[in-house]
């Protein structure tokens, strides 16, 4: 079934001089909107509308935009089905929902995105981070001791996403973030400051500015699709920053960037763990090898594809205790 044009708040508008929008079927139970000054759209009747306008999407979103929107919770939305919404607050549902059905990310829309169970504020300007990237950040937590002082280097933080976790969840490490875009840094320091995160932050190109020897733990998801992609024009990709997300003509620039940088800033021991495309697990280990790092390996997430590689720079020391 094709999926019906999104809903505008002009659209919505244009239709006011027919007496009544009666949508049937697939779209809701008949719903009746009012003609006059006095529009009374019922907060259920408003749900209906906009889930018919975007079957394709996740059924909770447009309860979870809404509840946004009026400030309330989706529980308060069931509490008060029946009352009037305001014509303020349908507007600017209506004005996101159209975003949302264009395939604008729904982080982008409502400012944030949970990750490891805290809230990150994003904006277009930095990738939204995924779910998928908490297998990196626990592969990660899971070779800091509690207590380990270890130096933690996350080059390319984005939002923050793994820098500030790591900060959090180990306190005794001094962990350092890094982006080449100001504008992401922006947003990733203004996250460490909401969260109460110990993170350092530093404008660079990758490790360049790093001195060697100097890093225990070395994490990073740098971008990894190739510039020809598809999939950087679907839905969502399209929205989000092509820097976060492109890494020359193979999509393992980066990465092979990172593994010979990451030789050479890392301590007798020291770990570098780097995100990659679920088909890009032997590449990234052959790079990490051919850097000289030994003890490769590859990780899978929870869907059980390559999803995180990671080596260790060769000697026997280990972090060093606080
Ligand atoms: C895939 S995003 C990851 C963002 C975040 N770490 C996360 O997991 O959600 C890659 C990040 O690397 C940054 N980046 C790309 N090239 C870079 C470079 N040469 N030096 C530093 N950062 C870079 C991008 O700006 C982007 O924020």
């Amino acid at each position: 079934m094709r999926a019906r044009s999104p809903l505008s708040s002009q659209a919505y508008n244009r239709a006011l001089p027919h007496p009544l929008i009666d949508t049937h079927g697939d779209t809701g139970p008949m719903l009746s909107v009012c003609l006059g000054a006095k529009v009374q759209l019922l907060i259920k009747d408003l749900l209906r509308l906009a889930r018919g306008q975007g079957p394709h999407l996740d059924h909770f979103e447009a309860e979870w935009l809404l509840a946004d929107v009026l400030t309330r919770s989706r529980a308060w939305l069931y509490a008060h089905a029946d009352d009037a919404i305001e014509d303020f607050a349908r507007q600017r549902f209506l004005e996101l929902w159209e975003r949302r059905c264009r395939g604008e990310p729904y982080a982008y829309l409502v400012g944030v995105r949970e990750f490891y169970g805290r809230r990150l504020r994003v904006t277009p300007d930095v990738l939204v981070p995924r779910a998928d990237t908490e297998c990196l950040l626990e592969a990660a937590l899971a070779r800091l001791a509690p207590e380990c002082a270890a130096c933690v280097f996350d080059a390319g933080t984005g939002s923050g996403a793994l820098a500030i976790n790591v900060a959090l969840e180990r306190p005794f490490a001094h962990v350092i973030a890094s982006d080449r875009s100001a504008a992401a840094l922006r947003v990733a320091r203004q996250n460490a400051h909401d969260l109460n995160a110990a993170v350092s932050f530093v404008q660079a190109n990758w490790l360049l500015a790093i001195a060697d020897s100097s890093v225990d733990l070395l994490i990073s998801n740098p971008p990894y699709l190739s510039s020809d992609d598809l999939r950087l024009h679907g839905d969502s990709l399209a929205f989000e920053p092509l820097g976060a997300l492109v890494a020359g003509a193979s999509g393992l620039e980066d990465i092979e960037q990172l593994c010979v940088e990451g030789r050479r800033v890392l301590r007798v021991g020291g770990y570098l763990l780097l995100e990659h495309g679920c088909s890009q697990g032997a590449q990234t280990r052959a790079c990490l090898a051919a850097a000289g790092l030994v003890d490769v390996l590859t990780l899978k997430d929870l869907e059980a594809r390559d999803r995180v590689s990671l080596a260790r720079q060769p000697g026997d020391l280990e972090m060093s205790p606080p």
